[in-house]
């Protein structure tokens, strides 16, 4: 019998990046890599979307078109990837269709190969994700349903995406499993090291014929991020699986981010707490990026004394929203929420803005049933919308074109502007600067 074949998808410039180091890797620091990439053999680079852009924008005070060309330029053959909140972009608002689509066509011009499309709500806009979450309403049937409705849309692919790490070896076989049987596409795993399950997670997903696993060169993986390229590699290998992957190539990928990576250590930027395997969130189903954001909110507030209320609350509020996974922006959403009810004495004392809009439906639909006195609370006379919310929203892509009229140079600058006006309008604001001090420097340069 041929070897089953596992393809491996490279997350080192964006999921690695984001989960390790909050996105605070230049493009100067990986460009000289990126010709040997190519040559690894992955079934893609995920190098773009989720926080990248904006980090570009508001930290690297690069421009993020710019970098995906320049990586485009050097990796001429692999599939790049990039992450895409549905609806939200790469933002934590709707956008309008106009503005998404448009967005879309950018993204593939300026180098996108796949985009993984992802919903909190698992709602059907285009998604080829699958948040994955635990839930009374989150059954395999349930998923096997949202993959379905996906393969109508037209994906090719289903990607399974366990933000918070949770998915234990057994749930993926089944879900794997389920997925190859009733829907039939290509399946992709994508998890995180946080728990520790990462590693057996994989390999029971792979025995149930999951076809590509997202992994991080292992300079870059474990802890919150991803498990490591290479270890996987060569530990599936001699399971006599059919890796598609370059071992050699690797290490040398693997050899030029260790320095980069030591660097991060050294100047604070990649924490120790990053690092290691919190099996905390097996308990309380809550990812550990939203574990660690409610530490430093209740420790504001003087009230870590508080933690445990406030943990035992979020599955409650999770439960009166329908069972929205914990995932952006639905973890920020719940999290603060259930801080607000515990500190405040009362539940539901005072309702968040995102969370009014949540049940008014301009998130989308909520996975099972929402508590009606919530909503009755939250909106007063007002109904919830029965449409999708994109279609009460007005166009707004050339209306912002002709506002921004000469501060954009391009249409990719109205999306930057369109996802974070005040960031881009700083990011736009430096840009010129620069680029009058070099025409200074330049007639200068002619005058002496
Ligand atoms: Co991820």
């Amino acid at each position: 019998m041929k070897a089953q074949k596992v393809q491996f998808t490279e997350t080192v410039l964006r999921d690695a990046n984001q989960s390790l180091i909050a996105t605070r890797l230049p493009y100067d620091k990986f460009d000289g890599i990126l010709e040997e990439m190519d040559k690894a053999g992955y079934y893609s680079i995920e190098c773009w979307g989720g926080a990248t852009f904006d980090s570009c924008l508001r930290f690297l005070n690069e421009d993020p078109w710019e970098r995906l060309r320049k990586i485009r330029k050097k990796v001429k053959n692999t599939k790049l990837q990039m992450l895409l909140r549905g609806q939200n972009l790469l933002g934590y608002r709707h956008y309008p269709d106009d503005v998404v689509k448009m967005f879309v066509k950018k993204s593939v011009e300026n180098g996108i190969d796949i985009i993984r499309i992802f919903d909190a709500l698992n709602d059907t806009i285009a998604s080829g994700a699958i948040s994955y979450t635990t839930s009374p309403v989150h059954t395999l049937d349930n998923f096997v349903g949202v993959a379905s409705e996906m393969k109508e849309m037209g994906v090719s692919t289903i990607c399974i995406k366990d933000m918070a790490g949770v998915m234990g070896p057994q749930e993926c076989y089944d879900l794997v499993k389920a997925l190859k049987e009733k829907v039939g596409l290509p399946v992709v795993l994508h998890t995180h090291c946080t728990t520790g399950l990462a590693f057996i997670t994989y390999l029971k997903g792979i025995e149930a014929g999951a076809d590509v696993i997202d992994t991080a060169s292992s300079a870059f993986s474990g802890g919150t991020s991803q498990p490591a390229t290479e270890t996987l590699v060569y530990a599936l290998r001699e399971l006599g699986y059919d890796c598609v992957a370059d071992a050699d190539v690797m290490k040398k990928v693997n050899d030029f981010f260790k320095p980069i990576r030591n660097d991060f250590i050294a100047d604070g930027t990649l924490m120790p707490l990053a690092m290691v395997t919190d099996t905390d969130a097996l308990n309380y189903k809550v990812p550990g990026g939203m574990l660690s954001n409610l530490f430093s909110q209740l420790k504001q507030q003087n009230a870590l004394d508080r933690l445990n209320q406030v943990l035992e609350e979020i599955p409650r509020v999770r439960e009166d929203l329908g069972y929205p996974p914990l995932v952006t922006p639905m973890s920020q959403m719940v999290g603060v929420q259930a801080t607000q009810n515990v500190l405040l004495g009362e539940r539901y004392k005072s309702i968040g803005k995102e969370v009014k809009a949540y049940l008014h439906g301009e998130y989308g639909r909520a996975p099972g049933k929402v508590n009606p006195e919530l909503v009755k609370k939250a909106l007063g006379e007002e109904k919830p919308i029965e449409c999708r919310f994109a279609d009460t929203l007005k166009p707004s892509f050339e209306k912002t074109k002709k506002e921004l009229s000469s501060t954009a140079k391009s249409d990719e600058d109205v999306l930057s502007y369109i996802a974070f006006p005040q960031v881009a309008e700083k990011f736009f604001e430096e840009r010129r600067k620069k680029e009058e001090n070099v025409v200074s420097y330049t007639i200068e340069a002619v005058t002496e």
